[in-house]
């Protein structure tokens, strides 16, 4: 028998906080795994260790989607331990995720898996959807390692043996909103401080998603069957740095934004321990499947998705 249950691996950062709001309110049972047991209000903790297969597994019995979360955050140095802790928490998790699938009796209807927008390659020109296999890196961008370990996770998820579950590789653009880890919070304060210019040259462009758009897009792919593999979850108008900047400053009413360029991006970035990778890479990215299937985004262009997030502030 399948129930209302959903599951979410890792689901105790941003996007788990979102998404476990948004699926409670309609009326699912949530069950977070975490590697550390925690009181929730919308949800249950279950421990699991994002590597081995454990009691943990018997939540996935029936269950109506499985949503694999689990990574140990990126915005940090890509030191050689780093490396290691990033890719490895996502390919382990993936996997035992995919066993846990296998051995169930009634199998979970569905299975999305975190996967990200940067795997597509660096680029000013036409954008990429799911059809797009242009996918190396680019020395300008120095993406390889990200394009790398998103390769890598992707592989994992596909030779995962789930043939009666729908499995789907959530390739995510970045999320704004409130979360702790979102680049929403970062860039309005920054914006506030005069300090809301271009980044680099401004040109590279910039792919992106609402929260609420985030949280609806899955469980919309959830309900589509039809959607099998990749799946682009971003806004249809990705922009570019400059202009998205613009629309900060706007929003936030700061008469001028001071612009930093690639240099200054490469001291604040060691400063603040993380890579300016994040910021500098042309991630031109359209939500093909989900316009093709109907999909209705409720914060399709940047400036009225700004808006809605500074009145929530
Ligand atoms: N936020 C975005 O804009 C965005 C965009 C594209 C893709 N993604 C991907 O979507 C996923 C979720 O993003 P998020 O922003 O919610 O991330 P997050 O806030 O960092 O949450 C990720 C969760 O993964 C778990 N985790 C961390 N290190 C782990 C490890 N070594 N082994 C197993 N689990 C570990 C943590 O849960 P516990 O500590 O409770 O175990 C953590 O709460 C990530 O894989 C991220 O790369 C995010």
């Amino acid at each position: 028998m399948t129930t209302r249950r959903i599951i979410l691996a890792g689901g105790s950062g941003f996007l788990g906080h979102q998404l476990a709001a948004h699926f409670a309110a309609r009326g699912n049972e949530v069950v977070i795994l975490s590697r550390s047991a925690r009181p929730l209000d919308r949800a249950r903790s279950v421990v699991w260790d994002g590597r081995r297969l454990g009691v943990w597994a018997e939540e996935f019995e029936g269950a109506r989607a499985v949503i694999n979360l689990a990574g140990r955050s990126v915005d940090c140095r890509y030191t050689a331990r780093n490396r290691r802790e990033i890719l490895e928490s996502r390919v382990h998790s993936t996997r035992v995720v995919g066993e846990a699938i296998a051995r169930c009796q009634t199998s979970p209807q569905a299975w999305l898996n975190a996967s990200t927008a940067t795997l597509y390659r660096h680029t000013y020109g036409p954008p990429h959807d799911e059809s797009s296999q242009d996918m190396d890196s680019a020395s300008e961008a120095k993406d390889a390692f990200s394009v790398e370990v998103a390769q890598a996770w992707e592989r994992a998820l596909a030779e995962a043996h789930t043939p009666h579950t729908h499995k789907v590789a959530l390739r995510t653009s970045m999320v704004l909103g409130h979360g702790a880890n979102s680049v929403f919070p970062v860039l309005r304060r920054l914006t506030r401080l005069g300090l809301g210019g271009r980044q680099g040259d401004g040109r590279q462009y910039v792919s992106w998603i609402h929260q609420t758009d985030f949280c609806r897009a899955l469980e919309w792919v959830i309900d589509h069957t039809e959607l099998i593999g990749p799946v682009n979850i971003c806004a249809p108008h990705p922009l570019p740095n400059a202009e998205m900047m613009r629309l900060f400053r706007q929003a936030c009413g700061a008469p001028f934004g001071l612009p930093a360029t690639a240099w200054m991006l490469e001291l604040g970035a060691f400063v603040l321990r993380t890579e300016t990778e994040l910021i500098l890479k042309s991630r031109r990215v359209v939500p093909g499947r989900l316009l093709e299937t109907g999909f209705e985004f409720a914060f399709p262009e940047m400036r009225s998705a700004l808006a809605e997030l500074n009145r929530q502030a």
